[in-house]
């Protein structure tokens, strides 16, 4: 697939087929998107996998969050996108996985933000190079609400949580959302 195609053409995903994803597939992709840049070479991410129980115990943490979500959500969506991403968040739209990407954390916050960057960018390769496999994904900050809980969970409790991620295989096909371009701005 031509890299400006899978930029443009890569959605985020909402609901899955219930096929599960194999783990050979994860674990490649995984790989190919740990090739990003990252500050002073550090390499800071993890990515981990939840399937079965272990995604289980991560969405009920997770659904921790709506009510503080939902308060937040009243200003930006109308009351049946707000019911959708309630719905969203009990169940992950039936992704049959989740990948947890968390960032080492360095104790000077400015090398933090180098840390959790590097870590977006990462997750950012993972989303284009899943969209190229067919695959369809979420990335999510909504559950940064519970991100401590989310951490101890994971076993990484100083670490910083650069999102979940349900992935499996679409079983939509959504809009694309309009861009805002007029963000550019040229200086001479
Ligand atoms: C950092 C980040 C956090 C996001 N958090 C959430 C989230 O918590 N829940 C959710 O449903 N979507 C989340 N999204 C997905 C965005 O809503 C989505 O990217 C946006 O609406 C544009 O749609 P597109 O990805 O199909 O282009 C997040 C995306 C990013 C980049």
């Amino acid at each position: 697939m031509e890299l400006l195609q899978a930029i443009k053409g890569r959605r985020t995903i909402r609901r899955f087929k219930p096929e599960p994803v194999p783990r050979e597939l994860l674990e490649r992709l995984i790989q190919e998107a740990m090739w990003a840049p990252s500050a002073m070479n550090t390499q800071p991410w993890k990515f981990i996998v939840l399937t079965g129980q272990a995604r289980q115990g991560l969405i009920a943490i997770a659904e921790g969050c709506i009510d503080q979500l939902d308060e937040r959500m009243k200003t930006l969506f109308n009351e049946k996108m707000r019911g959708m991403v309630r719905g969203y968040f009990r169940d992950c739209g039936g992704a049959p996985a989740i990948v947890a990407v968390v960032s080492s954390l360095p104790p000077e916050e400015v090398y933090q933000k180098g840390s959790l960057f590097s870590s977006c960018a990462a997750l950012q390769n993972f989303l284009l190079l899943a969209h190229e496999a067919g695959l369809g994904a979420c990335w999510m900050t909504g559950p940064l609400w519970v991100e401590q809980a989310i951490l101890s969970y994971l076993g990484c409790p100083d670490w910083g949580l650069v999102g979940i991620t349900p992935i499996g295989w679409p079983d939509q096909s959504p809009p694309v959302p309009p861009r805002k371009h007029e963000t550019i701005e040229w200086r001479d």
